[in-house]
């Protein structure tokens, strides 16, 4: 299994980040990387994929935080980026719900990183919420380039999901999957969005500490835990879990070359 977005640099792993680590890497687990959002955490980051073999980090600044983009701080994440075991940028993206900066700001910020993420040939690692139509937009302008990267933590509708898809993109699963049950006959439409994607487009991530599966619901998350989103996707598509964890593995390995 790769955990393809885990934010094991947080506080809340102060105090058994060894043993977290120890957890996925002996149940199972592969690789892991490690996302930045912010300078420190992307310095963190790739400090513990420096000192971990099978931890890789990305490098960038999270729309919450697109005032703190500008020509120093960007420097710095290309810096953070020219290391060998940062192979992607982000999390990047549009985040018109929580509205903590400007949408033009958060924009610029975008394109700003798309652009960096461009010149190296990197993917990217997109936060996208209530912001998809612009999004789709800002990146259909850049569609002549061949840059390529995850939509993380998709919860939208098939629509949105194929415009990506049709862009190049992945589609990454998070823990949220897990919340909706599928006993009514009323399905909700990640479960659509999830039958209908070719297995070769799909990440597994856990967003840790956030948003933990069932059944571990409402506890802290981390890396290990991602089998609970894969096992989801497999009784959605009704097919294996060993398929599931195979194929996204081999598709997080394809899109970061890790
Ligand atoms: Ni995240």
């Amino acid at each position: 299994m790769i955990d393809t977005h885990a934010h094991i640099d947080f506080k809340e792993y102060n105090k058994d980040r060894e043993e977290v680590i120890k957890r996925f890497f002996n149940n199972g687990g592969e690789k892991m990387i490690n996302v930045g959002c912010d300078l420190q955490s992307s310095k963190r980051s790739y400090k513990l994929a420096k000192n971990n073999e099978n931890i890789f980090a990305s490098a960038g600044i999270h729309p919450h935080d697109a005032d703190s983009v500008n020509k120093n701080s960007l420097k710095i994440i290309e810096e953070i980026a020219m290391h060998y075991k940062t192979i992607a940028i982000g999390e990047i993206g549009l985040d018109f719900f929580k509205g903590t900066t400007s949408r033009e700001k958060q924009i610029e910020a975008f394109r700003l990183q798309i652009e960096l993420a461009d010149n190296h040939n990197m993917p990217v690692i997109i936060h996208c919420r209530d912001a998809h139509n612009d999004l789709i937009d800002i990146l259909k302008e850049y569609k002549t380039s061949n840059w390529k990267g995850v939509i993380h933590c998709f919860t939208a509708s098939w629509e949105i999901a194929k415009e990506y898809i049709n862009l190049g993109f992945y589609i990454g699963f998070t823990g949220i999957i897990t919340y909706y049950k599928d006993e009514f006959n009323n399905k909700p439409e990640i479960f659509k969005v999830i039958n209908n994607i070719p297995l070769d487009r799909i990440l597994i991530e856990t967003d840790c500490p956030y948003l933990s599966p069932i059944p571990k619901r409402g506890k802290r998350n981390e890396p290990l835990y991602v089998k609970h989103v894969a096992e989801k996707i497999a009784h959605i598509k009704k097919i294996s879990f060993e398929e599931v964890k195979n194929i996204t593995s081999k598709n997080a390995k394809k899109l970061f070359g890790i």
